[in-house]
């Protein structure tokens, strides 16, 4: 197995001349290590699992299975998306395992977050190594490692994330794109022809929707949520918010207040908007939105989604803040 250090000659890659040239290598590296055997890939649609992706089906084409377990936590769009931009133009060996049940039936009634997230890993453990044990003949398991990861743990994609996988999975392992930090992670994945908006995907908690669904998740709360969130990505795209601003959601508590619609009672939950600038995510400060696009936001959520009458803005900074709710 290669070396999981950097060596010091490495040129950062910038541009792409340079994320070619590393392509390229990559490209000569998987084939070799890999030779004619098959190679398995959990694909959440996060940009280092997708550029992953993207770079092992340059290499070895349908001799890599891509999994997609779709944990019914996404935000919306995000599974169509793999699924279009995999499965469809890419014409990967994509299998689109669709969970949302076994996910929500698990997590009907629980409160507490680390219960909540406890069930969502463990869940979406499950669900690939039930698929994994389906398939043959697979030697290899690919990961999206990136060196931030080697510096900051055991080497191995943070286990406390959605996609940590069992340790007791006895593949080797293919880890092209170990060595780069993620904003070269981000121009190799446009010069492998992914869409700029899947590379530079904000960050997304692997538990998903999950830590934004305050306390026991519904079904009814878990789609205003999303519908909502989908309302602020779509006019931050339009503003020019979204180029500039590093994480922005919605989080939708579980508690209701009274509010009037069609002159009747409309009892509704708050949707509560967060949007932080951050470097390292350890601290983070508050995006000033102007007022015009907040009234925008406020006006489309609450008359396009059902279930929300109030619209609210944290101003809370972290510390003391934490960029979630959770
Ligand atoms: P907090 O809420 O601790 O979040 O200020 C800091 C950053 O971490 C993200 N986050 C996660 N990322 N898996 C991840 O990959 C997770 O389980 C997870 N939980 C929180 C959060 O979105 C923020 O960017």
């Amino acid at each position: 197995m290669s070396s999981n250090v950097r060596p010091e000659t490495m040129a950062r890659i910038t541009t792409p001349e340079l994320a070619n040239a590393f392509i390229e290598e990559q490209v000569a590296e998987v084939r070799a290590q890999v030779g004619d055997k098959k190679v398995l890939l959990a694909l959440s649609g996060g940009v280092d699992s997708s550029v992953v992706a993207a770079l092992l089906i340059k290499a070895i084409g349908k001799q890599l299975v891509c999994v997609h377990v779709n944990h019914g936590l996404m935000r919306k769009g995000e599974s169509e998306q793999v699924i279009e931009v995999f499965g469809k133009e890419l014409d990967a060996n994509l299998i689109y395992i669709d969970a949302t049940d076994r996910f929500l039936d698990l997590l009907a009634g629980v409160e507490e977050p680390e219960k909540k997230r406890k069930i969502i890993g463990g869940e979406f453990i499950k669900v690939f190594d039930e698929e994994a044990a389906k398939l043959e003949g697979i030697s290899f398991l690919a990961q999206g490692t990136i060196y931030p990861d080697i510096l900051e743990s055991d080497g191995v994609k943070a286990h406390h994330n959605v996609g940590g996988l069992p340790e007791d999975m006895a593949m080797e392992l293919v880890e092209p794109v170990k060595l780069l930090y993620k904003d070269e992670v981000r121009v190799v994945g446009e010069a492998l022809g992914l869409p700029h908006a899947m590379v530079y995907r904000q960050p997304f908690p692997g538990p998903g929707l999950g830590v934004r669904c305050l306390g026991a998740i519904t079904r009814d709360r878990l789609h205003a949520l999303r519908e909502a969130d989908a309302i602020l990505r779509e006019e931050f795209d339009n503003c020019g918010l979204a180029e500039k601003v590093w994480q922005y959601f919605i989080a939708v508590p579980d508690f209701k207040s009274v509010g009037v619609r069609d002159n009747k009672r409309y009892e509704g939950w708050p949707a509560i908007i967060r949007a932080v600038n951050t470097k390292d995510a350890m601290t983070a400060t508050i995006e000033e939105i102007p007022y015009s696009v907040l009234h925008k936001i406020t006006d489309r959520i609450t008359h396009e989604v059902e279930g929300i009458n109030r619209v609210l803005l944290d101003l809370t900074p972290k510390p003391i803040g934490t960029i979630e709710w959770e």
